[in-house]
């Protein structure tokens, strides 16, 4: 194993299910099949974030664009060739440019190809890169024109990362709008998910036909075909639970028997009913949220929400 991204995924498993309470980190469920799993999760009845999350973009295009402003660099975190990043563009005035920032150069070319096509006029310059890294700056400095850049980050991914990890991701945001040229200004847009009732939640992370099962599944199956591990799939189920502690939803793959797994030369040992922690995914109030940012010195402008107020799409800038 030569590539050093695979050399990577190879050790964090290991020290993952090395620990007491074993984990995968959740960034490695999106491979190919995995980010397909992920948009059959968004249409599924019980997964209402992406619902919300688009519903809020369509009611609110016109005063977030307002609030945006003209002459927008829109700076994404992750390929957005998706229906939030055409919604957003498309109500924009005159936005200039655009630079998604993602890990995987086939996400990032198709992502850029497909906007290319819908948006001529727009300056798009996509970024490979690691985004939970700090980024290069320089590189942002794409737009003469631009009046304001804006950091774009919907579908509650920041509900991956823990607290402490959420509060410097949203520092070097932070650091990203300080660096915008003299009289541009600079802000974030931000979707996240609020607390609600575990009803509504549970459900969301476990729905009835099982598409969340295989996504979550799909982690063991992508540590077998990358790193030659040989997880019994059989042997393993899906499992949301609600931690009120941490407000996170967390989903787990429990053992249905003892047994042995085998990685690189390693044994896992699983007794019957241990479990595998393989995603956080953390649930705000909009007063959490807003101290967190303070916190990483940003100052909320606006929020926007669904009908149901299950959702918020929030506006920030420089404290
Ligand atoms: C893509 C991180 C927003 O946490 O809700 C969906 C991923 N996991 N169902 C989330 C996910 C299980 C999703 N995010």
């Amino acid at each position: 194993m030569h590539n050093p991204e695979q050399q990577r995924f190879l050790q964090d498993v290991i020290d993952g299910l090395s620990k007491p309470q074993p984990e995968i980190p959740s960034k490695y469920m999106y491979d190919e099949l995995g980010s397909a799993l992920f948009e059959a999760i968004c249409v599924t009845p019980e997964y209402y974030i992406t619902r919300c999350d688009i519903e809020i973009h369509q009611r609110h295009a016109d005063d977030i664009s307002r609030f945006l402003g003209t002459h927008v660099h829109l700076i994404e975190f992750g390929s957005g060739a998706g229906i939030k990043t055409r919604l957003l563009l498309q109500s924009l005035v005159q936005p200039q440019a655009y630079t998604p920032i993602e890990i995987s150069a086939a996400a990032l070319q198709a992502a850029a190809d497909v906007l290319r096509f819908q948006f001529p006029n727009l300056l798009i310059q996509p970024l490979q890169a690691d985004y939970t890294q700090p980024i290069n700056l320089d590189a942002l400095e794409i737009c003469p024109r631009c009046k304001r850049r804006v950091v774009y980050f919907p579908g509650s991914t920041i509900g991956n990362f823990t607290h402490a990890q959420a509060r410097n991701f949203l520092q070097r945001i932070r650091d990203i709008c300080a660096a915008a040229r003299e009289g541009v200004h600079a802000g974030l847009l931000i979707g996240f998910d609020l607390l609600k009732s575990p009803e509504i939640m549970l459900p969301a992370y476990a729905d009835e036909a099982g598409v969340t099962a295989a996504f979550n599944k799909n982690l063991l199956a992508r540590v077998n075909r990358e790193l030659g591990a040989d997880f019994d799939l059989s042997q393993w189920r899906h499992e949301a639970r609600f931690n009120a502690d941490e407000q996170r939803m967390e989903s787990y793959l429990v053992s249905a028997a003892a047994q042995t797994m085998t990685l690189a030369g390693r044994h896992f040992k699983f007794a019957a009913g241990g479990d595998i922690h393989t995603e956080n995914s953390h649930k705000y109030t909009l007063e959490s949220f807003q101290a967190m940012a303070a916190e990483a010195g940003l100052k909320l402008q606006q929020t926007w929400t669904d009908q149901k107020g299950w959702f918020v799409t929030a506006y920030f800038e420089l404290k």
